[in-house]
């Protein structure tokens, strides 16, 4: 068996949690490979609308177990709030949910530097969900990092303290006010509740299932273009979001990958600050963030709103090798009498399809091709036969410059508003 592969094209938000959620009846194992708390997978399905943020999105589907890789960091808090939250939906998260002895902890102080380190940039914030994600992973690479199974060990308190007492000298240096003692006094107390989640090998687990013949499908948080390495630097994460990350943040090897699912919106979004050439600052943009109800499922923030981008999509599938596509979104774009998507940028005198390395200094400006809209309530669809003929043009018009099928159409938020083309 191979380890199927499902991941943003992005800049996040593109509906992940949604598509899990809906193909997990074909997987024995859900499994997130990287990031944290930064991270709001919306599900929503018989009445319930719900945001994960650590947790796989195969939760709500029985007889799957959902994995919490080494490559995610967990804020015991957070976690906490996620675990009541589901539990009440009747949910026994320690049947269904184990973690990775490997993930690393999420600290108060790191959830400080976070904020401080952005105060400190003032304009040029990255415009982070000040989570603590960053300052999380440093210590990760840093090799200064708490490990998810260094709660259980008896030197815990003492890796700790020397941990904070060195945030704190780093939070001298921003000149940065805070009050400690609430937050871990909160942080502490959660720990109680990650003790009684199973706590495991999972790299082990997750080889020795594949050994076994079972089916595994790894989920992916943000997205392709806000990878550390591939993303739009240094407005991106800092974790590797495209299909590597699949393999460093499970344990799993590259020649076990199977099919790698590419999610995309109909049209671009982007929460943060940060490059984004077809971004629409005027009605048209106001409308698609107002249908698309394109508020930020983390944070709250109104996400800014752009037309397709087609250079930068080919670019996610390249360095993911992505073999199928999911569009979502495509009823929030009915509104339109036509839709624009990008095909290329000028670049000075140029004409180039490639991702720039930074599109700001290079001047890069967006190239549309403009097709007819489809002006027809996609929401109650219900194959693919009822498809307005512009939507399938549309779509072959994507599939023809990317060169990968698209595989599944989304045309409302609901588990059932999800459309499977046939191959
Ligand atoms: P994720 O982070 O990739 O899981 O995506 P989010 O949950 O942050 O954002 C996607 C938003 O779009 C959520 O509010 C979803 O409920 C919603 N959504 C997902 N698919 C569709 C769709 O096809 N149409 C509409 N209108 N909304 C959708
Ligand atoms: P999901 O998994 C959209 C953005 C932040 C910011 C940048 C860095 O829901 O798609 P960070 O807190 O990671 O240091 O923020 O990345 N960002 C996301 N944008 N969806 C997400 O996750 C995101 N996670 C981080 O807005 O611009
Ligand atoms: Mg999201």
């Amino acid at each position: 068996m191979k380890v199927d592969v499902l991941l943003g094209l992005q800049w996040g938000d593109e509906g992940k949690g949604k598509i899990v959620d809906v193909l997990t009846p074909s997987y024995n194992l859900i499994a997130r490979f990287q990031g944290g708390p930064n991270a709001g997978h919306t599900l929503e399905f018989d009445g319930i609308k719900h945001v994960l943020h650590t947790i796989p999105s195969g939760i709500f589907r029985e007889n799957t177990m959902n994995v919490i890789g080494n490559g995610v960091v967990i804020d015991p808090v957070i976690f906490k709030r996620e675990i009541e939250s589901i539990e009440k939906l009747g949910v026994e998260t320690s049947k269904c949910l184990v973690i990775s002895k490997k993930a690393h902890l999420i600290l108060p102080t790191h959830r400080l530097l976070d904020a401080a380190s952005e105060a400190a940039k003032g304009k040029e914030k990255i415009g982070s969900t000040l989570k603590g994600i960053g300052p999380t992973y440093m210590d990760k690479t840093g090799r200064n990092g708490l490990r998810v199974g260094d709660i259980l060990s008896h030197d815990f308190m003492h890796k700790y303290t020397t941990l904070v007492n060195k945030h704190k000298q780093l939070l001298a240096f921003y000149d940065y006010s805070y009050h400690l003692e609430q937050l871990e006094f909160e942080w502490f107390e959660s720990l109680a509740l990650l003790k009684k989640i199973p706590q495991i090998d999972s790299d082990y687990y997750l080889n020795d299932a594949l050994s076994e013949g079972k089916s595994i499908l790894a989920e992916g948080a943000q997205g392709s273009l806000l990878d550390i390495d591939f993303g739009t630097y240094p407005f991106v994460t800092s974790s590797t979001t495209t299909c590597a990350g699949a393999c460093t943040g499970l344990g799993i090897a590259p020649n076990k990958i199977g099919n790698v699912i590419g999610i995309f919106k109909a049209y671009c979004t982007r929460v943060g600050s940060g490059p984004f050439p077809t971004e629409l600052n005027d009605q048209t943009g106001e409308d698609m963030r107002k249908v698309g109800n394109e508020f930020g499922s983390t944070t709250g923030r109104a996400r800014r709103c752009g037309w397709l981008d087609l250079p930068a999509l080919k670019y996610a599938i390249m360095v993911s090798g992505v073999t199928e596509l999911v569009m979502m979104k495509a009823d929030v774009l009915s509104q339109f009498e036509s839709i624009k998507v990008c095909t290329a940028y000028k670049i000075g005198n140029d004409i180039s399809t490639s991702f720039p390395y930074d599109y700001e200094a290079e001047g890069a400006t967006p190239i549309y091709e403009e097709l007819a809209g489809w002006n027809n309530d996609l929401t109650a669809i219900e194959n693919e036969a009822a498809f307005p003929k512009a939507l399938n043009d549309y779509i072959a018009f994507i599939e023809a410059a990317v060169k990968v099928p698209v595989s599944i159409v989304s045309v409302g938020p609901n588990r059932n508003q999800t459309i499977i083309r046939k191959k």
